[in-house]
């Protein structure tokens, strides 16, 4: 196995803290208005509410259509691919391990920066949950063009049902997503990690000299 050094490297690029960041305020935003709207509370008139709803909708929508483009260009979509090698290990941990001071079993590389569960959490949100919710949005938002064919009344309930079922689905991931950025070495520390975009991971010796060559402003130490 290749010799491994820790350092202090940008793992995470400016377009990527732009997406996660601006992807989450949206989402935010959709949720506190979709659940308005959803008659959960009353804290913004209705008219507003749907208006603020499309508006951050098509803003996300274009935002996954350019970051898709961006993870295939860059190659970054591999990072997502499902990979179970350690995923027992990583399920344990956080059962058990975390509660008695364990070390964390993945080890962040470049290749890999996210441990197994993380990858298939979020390969759930980008193939599943997010789709299901602009597809079934879409759908919504376009009900003028399609109430006057049979059934359409019954149509729009089940697309509302899926549409608001998926949404509670978002809101679970946010939920434990928030919960797990608490359990680095301090509570902020993976939020910071993702405002910086610095991490400290282990670099084979080609991996660092490959940073120094091409991307020296990546290798912070
Ligand atoms: C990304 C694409 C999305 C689109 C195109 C979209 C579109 C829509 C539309 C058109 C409505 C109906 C508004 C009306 O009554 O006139 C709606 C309702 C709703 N949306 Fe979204 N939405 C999207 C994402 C989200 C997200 C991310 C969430 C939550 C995390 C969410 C939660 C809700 C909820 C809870 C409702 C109320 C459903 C009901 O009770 O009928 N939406 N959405």
């Amino acid at each position: 196995m290749a010799k491994r050094e820790q350092h202090a490297v940008t793992i995470y690029t400016r377009y990527e803290r732009f997406w996660h960041w601006s992807q989450a305020a949206l989402i935010f935003l959709l949720a506190i208005t979709g659940f308005g709207l959803h008659g959960t509370h009353d804290l913004l008139p209705f008219d507003k509410g749907v208006m603020l709803h499309t508006f951050a909708a098509l803003g996300l929508i274009l935002l996954w259509i350019f970051t898709t483009f961006w993870n295939f260009t860059t190659g970054n979509w591999r990072q997502f691919l499902p990979n179970t090698k350690g995923l027992f290990a990583v399920i344990r941990y956080y059962a058990w391990g975390i509660l008695f001071g364990e070390d964390h079993p993945h080890k962040k590389t470049l290749r890999r920066k996210q441990n197994a569960l993380q990858g298939l959490a979020y390969l759930t949100f980008m193939v599943l949950i997010g789709p299901a919710l602009w597809f079934t949005g879409i759908i919504y938002l376009f009900y003028d063009l399609w109430n006057e064919i049979p059934g359409a009344a019954d149509g729009l309930f089940w697309v509302a049902f899926l549409h608001t079922a998926a949404a509670f689905l978002m809101v679970t991931f946010v939920i434990i997503h928030i919960y797990m950025t608490t359990t680095g070495k301090t509570p902020l520390h993976y939020i910071k990690t993702m405002i910086s975009g610095v991490e400290r991971v282990e670099l084979t010796e080609v991996e660092r000299a490959y940073l120094a060559e091409e991307h020296p402003e990546r290798l912070k130490e």
